[in-house]
C-alpha cells in the first residue's frame, strides 16, 4: 500500500531524520511559547497497545490534542484483535477510518504485517525489535545539549534489547560510534549489528565502553515479556551497572539518557537520575515534541521542509 510508515530508524534518510529533529525543537519552542499550531484538525491518531506504557501513550495522545487532532487508545484485551481476527483484516478497517495507527506490539512481524495492510502511516511504538520514536527524542536531547551527534562516540551498557538495535540504526543514520558492553548471549540481534558495520563494537567491560564516551546510555534488564527471566537477569547484569563513578570514565562533557522506566538499584545506581550528568527528564519530554514532529510530517506532510 503506499503510506509512508515509521517502523524503523532505516525508513527514513539521514537528512530526513535531521529535519525531523530540527523541526522537533521548532515545535518545543512553539509550546513553550504558549503559540497554539493545529495542523491536524479533524485527524484521529488510532493507539494498540499490546504492552504497557506511560510516556508513549502520554506523549503521542497529547500530541494529537495539541496538534488539533485527536487519539483514540485500543486495547487489544477490548478489541477483535484479541479474539484472534487477523491483522491483516484489521489494519484495512482501522485505516479506512483512521488518518495514521501507532502500536507497541511484542513480535515485530506484527508491525510490518500491519503495515502492508494498511492504506495510512503505522508508527512503532516499540516492538520487541526496536523502539525508533525513543531514538528521536535520544537525538533530540544529545542536539540540544551537545549539538550534533555525528562523530561522537556512545556506550551502551547493559542489555543487548530492543533499544540497543535501535542506538545500532541510530549510529548508522547520525553517523555515530558505538559500544555496546553487554555479557555473553546477550548481545543485540546479528542483523542490526550487520547494519551497523563498522560503526559498532561489542566489550564485554563496562568501563572499556564508556572510556571517552559522549553519551552513555542503558536500559531496564528484564524488558517487557522477559519477566520470568527476571531472577537469572539480575544476577547476570548486576556488573553492567551505570552509576557516577562510571560516567567519571567516560568525557567530561558526557550526558547520561535512559529512556525510562528506570529501576534504580538496578541497572542505575539509585542517585544517577539526579546527576547533573543525567538528561533523562529532558529526554522524557522530548518524547512529545519528537512524535510531534513525526505526525505532523506522516499526517499532514505539506507542513515540513524535510
Ligand atoms: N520509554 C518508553 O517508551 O516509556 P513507556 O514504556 O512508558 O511508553
Ligand atoms: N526495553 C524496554 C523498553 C521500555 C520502554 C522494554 O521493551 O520493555
Amino acid at each position: 500500500m503506499s503510506a509512508r510508515h515509521f517502523l524503523s530508524l532505516m525508513d527514513y534518510s539521514p537528512q530526513e531524520l535531521g529535519g525531523l529533529i530540527r523541526r522537533a525543537i521548532e515545535l518545543k519552542d512553539l509550546r513553550k511559547r504558549s503559540i497554539a499550531h493545529e495542523p491536524l484538525q479533524g485527524r484521529v491518531l488510532g493507539m494498540i497497545f499490546e504492552k504497557a506504557s506511560t510516556r508513549t501513550r502520554l506523549s503521542f495522545e497529547a500530541g494529537m490534542i495539541q496538534l488539533g487532532g485527536q487519539a483514540i487508545f485500543l486495547s487489544p484485551r477490548d478489541t477483535q484483535l484479541g479474539r484472534g481476527e487477523p491483522i491483516g483484516d484489521t489494519a484495512i478497517v482501522m485505516s479506512s477510518m483512521l488518518d495514521a495507527v501507532m502500536i507497541r506490539t511484542f513480535a515485530h512481524s506484527n508491525l510490518t504485517e500491519f503495515a502492508a495492510h494498511s492504506t495510512v502511516p503505522v508508527i512503532n511504538g516499540l516492538s520487541d525489535d526496536l523502539h525508533p520514536c525513543q531514538l528521536l527524542a535520544d537525538m533530540q536531547t544529545f542536539q540540544e545539549a551537545r549539538g550534533s551527534i555525528a562523530g561522537k562516540t556512545v556506550a551502551w551498557i547493559g542489555d543487548g534489547n530492543n533499544m540497543c538495535n535501535s542506538y545500532l540504526e541510530a549510529a548508522v543514520q547520525f553517523d555515530f560510534q558505538l559500544r555496546i558492553a553487554c555479557p555473553e548471549g546477550y548481545e543485540p540481534k546479528a542483523e542490526f549489528l550487520a547494519l551497523a558495520g563498522d560503526r559498532a563494537r561489542i566489550v564485554r567491560d563496562p568501563r572499556e565502553a564508556v572510556a571517552g564516551a559522549h553519551l552513555v546510555s542503558t536500559d531496564v534488564w528484564t524488558s517487557m515479556g522477559q519477566e520470568e527471566e527476571s531472577a537469572k537477569r539480575l544476577k547476570l547484569f548486576a556488573p553492567y551497572q551505570v552509576n557516577r563513578a562510571l560516567l567519571d570514565a567516560a568525557d567530561p562533557q558526557v550526558i547520561f539518557l535512559h529512556c525510562l522506566p528506570a529501576h534504580r538499584g538496578e541497572e542505575i545506581s539509585s542517585d544517577l537520575l539526579d546527576d547533573p550528568r543525567s538528561l533523562a527528564w529532558q529526554q522524557a519530554e522530548n518524547r512529545l515534541h519528537a512524535q510531534k514532529a513525526l505526525l505532523e510530517l506522516l499526517v499532514a506532510p505539506g507542513l515540513q521542509r524535510a
